[in-house]
């Protein structure tokens, strides 16, 4: 597979190939951005597809900036192109939150910057629930830290879409709680700390918490059965 391709302004490098988008680096207007590219799965029909995509494409660029409005740090959106079915970024540089707690897991002087982590990353997701926004993929891989300042930053908001119901909010929590427990058994209670930041910053908490509780228990009764 070619990765490389020399487009006049530059390079652009293929970082992830997925199953609805694939995600290059390369560079606007002189700056180091991210291009993600939306493209059609082959078998839909070819005008409904385009259409779909498009939705898609503006629903990410409209959550994304939706985010930023509510005061969740986001990558800069430089551009979006309906025809090449693409969002340009800016690059934000430093690791996921993923690499980051897998580096923890196999050290014991990490408590403090765990503690940090926990509390942006509940801080962040109860600025978007009371915002009506949910952001539908909560793991630790659409989650960056900022190589200088540390500061978190919320990326993918491919599957975001807006909402007011606590069971919405509920299960965005859920699934990153799943995702906190099978990647990152190591990082211990992470998640408790995770959900003591969101309370903080959530006005909606109990309501949300309450539908937390359901969810869990309909997770744990599927696990039984399946
Ligand atoms: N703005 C960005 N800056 C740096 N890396 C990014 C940025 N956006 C995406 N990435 C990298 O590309 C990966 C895939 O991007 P993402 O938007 O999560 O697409 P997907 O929907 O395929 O998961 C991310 O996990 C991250 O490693
Ligand atoms: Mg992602």
């Amino acid at each position: 597979m070619e990765t490389e391709a020399d487009l006049g302004n530059g390079s652009i490098v293929l970082i992830k190939q997925g199953a609805e988008a694939r995600v290059f680096e390369s560079s606007f207007a002189g700056r180091r951005s991210v291009i993600k590219e939306r493209f059609s799965k082959k078998y839909r029909h070819p005008t409904l597809d385009s259409k779909l995509t498009l939705k898609r494409l503006n629903a990410e660029a409209r959550c994304m900036t939706k985010a930023r409005r509510l005061g969740v740090h986001t990558p800069v959106l430089y551009a979006v192109d309906p025809v090449l079915h693409t969002l340009t970024f800016e690059y934000v540089e430093g690791s996921s939150v993923k690499d980051v707690f897998l580096e923890f897991g196999s050290r014991d002087d990490v408590e403090e910057q765990l503690d940090n982590i926990a509390y942006q990353i509940g801080e962040a997701i109860g600025k978007l629930h009371d915002g009506g926004l949910v952001h539908g993929d909560l793991t630790t891989s659409n989650m960056l830290l900022r190589n200088d300042t540390n500061q978190l930053v919320l990326i993918d908001f491919g599957l975001s879409f807006t909402s007011t119901l606590p069971e919405d909010k509920a299960v965005d929590l859920y699934v990153l709680e799943r995702a906190l427990l099978s990647m990152h058994s190591s990082c211990g209670n992470v998640m408790d700390r995770i959900l003591a930041a969101y309370r903080k910053s959530s006005k909606q908490w109990s309501s949300t918490w309450n539908k937390l509780g359901q969810v869990r228990q309909r997770g744990r009764k599927r696990t039984m059965v399946g």
